[in-house]
């Protein structure tokens, strides 16, 4: 957690709201569909402690109904820009086969996909080919056969060497092209989910080297349709000034496209991590997108991840060691890094809450009774700390524990590191 946000306990100016079986007042993150009723965490409907009983320990839960909900709200504002608009679904943050299927039964997004697993796990869910737009890079020349067998599927390359070899193999495509502003924007100030900036990156191609890519382009036989861009993740209201400057800057290669009919936006809409996070405001970033779009004659695409899919879910954890080594009182859980890596890796706030309160929701979060705790994963290395003196109420062996906003880049990014097994999987409908 960070050292601004507000103790858990603290009350919500924002979405939650005080509800009539939870006399307490709300927490931050509550809302109606994740929230306290009565002592026990409730996530769409379902009391966790209850499934976690039966599915056990670690055992991740989504709520299908906020992702379609989350889908939902993004096409609204989408459709408030008056352009013509798709979803793709950025399946490298929750890759889970019914939660994909589920998405492609709402009709509401395609997929993109970074690498040939995910465009034939893609396809195995239910989504056409032509529904995938593939996004990736250092690109093999396996992954080119893959993208040349599968010829709707729409790919954004992103250097000179893909389009070149994509070219060879499958020639008389349309494209786009990933290109890169030298500008980024994610969540906060945190440069670890920049994209692109000052320091030169990987991904996408420079101006300076666009027109390079366009002759390239043309000498492979493939006609360049369209731009695309993904600059960072997790930007949130207080970023969408610096996401609007990166906008305006990546206009300069479609003005440079006489045939672009689709501008793709990328991901990196982000979801409040922490109290003091104020929500990305949809309409403020569909103005922007409208703004300047405009009488362009474009399609928009944009390929969230997180935003569909970080806070329905959540991972549920058991305590097995409640023990204070000098000053500090370390809770232990049957569950570390190797499941959920963001915190370690990017350094992101987790929250971590009770499944079930030790008393009613007033006593056990006023402020008097929370007491700073470490909770601690169960792998042998010393970054796996989910939070370090985080005000809780208090925890024995054997309860659960609930860490928040895990619907994204948790289990799809899981490993097996100390072979520890990786968490059952569970949607709830
Ligand atoms: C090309 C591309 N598109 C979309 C995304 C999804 O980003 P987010 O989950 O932040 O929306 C990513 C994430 O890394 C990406 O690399």
């Amino acid at each position: 957690m960070s050292p601004d946000s507000l103790a858990p306990g603290s009350v919500s100016s924002g979405a939650g709201g005080a509800h009539s079986d939870s006399p307490a007042p709300a927490l931050w993150w509550e809302r109606p569909d994740l929230r306290y009723v009565g002592r026990d965490l409730h996530l769409g409907g379902h009391n966790l402690a209850v499934l976690a009983k039966e599915a056990g320990t670690p055992a991740f839960f989504y709520s299908g109904a906020r992702v379609l909900a989350n889908l939902r709200r993004v096409k609204a504002a989408l459709e408030s820009t008056g352009l013509p608009h798709g979803i793709r679904y950025a399946m490298k943050a929750n890759r889970y086969g019914p939660l994909l299927t589920l998405m492609k039964t709402s009709g509401l997004c395609g997929i993109d996909a970074c690498s040939p697993g995910e465009l034939r796990h893609a396809v195995r869910c239910g989504f056409r080919p032509d529904e995938v737009s593939y996004t990736a890079t250092s690109v093999s020349p396996a992954d080119l056969e893959v993208l040349a067998r599968n010829p709707t599927a729409w790919v954004n390359a992103d250097s000179l060497s893909t389009i070149r070899r994509l070219g060879a193999v499958s020639p008389g495509r349309a494209i786009g092209l990933r290109v890169n502003p030298a500008m980024g924007v994610g969540y906060g100030e945190n440069q670890l989910l920049r994209y692109s900036g000052e320091r030169t990156s990987k991904f996408g191609i420079y101006k300076e080297h666009f027109q390079e890519a366009l002759d390239t382009a043309a000498a492979s036989g493939l006609s360049v349709e369209g731009i695309h861009f993904h600059v960072g993740c997790g930007y949130l209201n207080g970023q969408l000034d610096a996401w609007a400057a990166v906008v305006r800057e990546c206009a300069w290669f479609l003005d440079r496209l006489p045939k672009a009919r689709i501008v793709n936006i990328g991901g990196g809409l982000g979801v409040p991590h922490v109290a003091t996070d104020r929500p990305l405001d949809l309409a403020a970033w569909a103005g922007i997108i409208r703004d300047t779009f405009k009488d362009r004659g474009v399609e928009i695409w944009v390929e969230p991840g997180d935003h569909i899919v970080k806070d329905a879910g959540v991972l549920v954890l058991q305590v097995n060691t409640v023990e204070r080594k000098r000053q500090t009182d370390f809770v232990g859980v049957d569950g570390g890094f190797n499941l959920a890596m963001e915190p370690v890796f990017y350094r992101l706030p987790c929250e971590p809450v009770p499944a079930t309160l030790p008393s009613d929701a007033a006593t056990a979060w006023d402020p008097a009774a929370l007491k700073p705790v470490t909770i601690a994963g169960n792998i042998n290395e010393a970054l796996d700390i989910w939070a370090e003196n985080v005000p809780l109420p208090p925890f024995a062996e054997g309860d659960r524990l609930v860490l928040l906003n895990a619907g994204g880049y948790a289990s799809a990014m899981g490993s097996n590191h100390c072979m520890r097994a990786q968490a059952e999987e569970h949607l709830l409908l």
